[in-house]
């Protein structure tokens, strides 16, 4: 191996091992759950919000609700620990699968953006985001899906 060979080789390694700790940091900063599917909705725990470093708790801003018995994900934003907003990942342009990313939900289909109550931010989709009630009972979150 020559000079030129050693370092191409090494600022690839340099760029493959940035761009999985870059990966792993984000998979890890969004919770996924499946929740507990009822006729009525999803129950959640409360708890799946908390990440607790160093014997410190903080609470993630949203968790996605992913279910195989449900068309889209639910991203369920919290804001204190009685108010939340559930808000159906269907994109309401043209119903691509949203992507969040911090206090915004972002359509990569041609750039919609939403906040995090599930209001048009950016368009071109001119309808709100579906959402759900939320109700909470002994650190656990109702998601009523009868409801608009
Ligand atoms: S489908 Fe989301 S912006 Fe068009």
């Amino acid at each position: 191996m020559d000079r030129r060979d050693f370092i191409i080789n090494s600022c690839a390694a340099c760029l493959s091992a940035t761009a999985l700790a870059g990966l792993s940091a984000s998979c890890k900063s969004i919770q996924y759950v499946s929740g507990k599917l009822s006729m009525d909705g999803v129950l959640l725990n409360a708890d799946d919000f908390r990440i607790m470093e160093q014997g410190k708790a903080s609470y993630r801003s949203f968790i996605i609700v992913r279910n195989e018995a449900l068309q889209y994900p639910i991203c369920v934003y919290r804001f204190n620990e009685n108010e939340y907003s559930a808000l159906w990942m269907q994109c309401s342009h043209q119903g691509t699968e949203l992507q969040a990313s911090g206090d915004f939900l972002h359509c990569t289909a041609h750039g919609s953006e939403f906040s995090n109550k599930g209001k048009v931010t950016n368009g071109p989709a001119d309808k709100d985001l579906r959402t759900f009630p939320v109700t909470t009972t002994n650190n656990q979150l109702f998601i009523d899906l009868r409801k608009k």
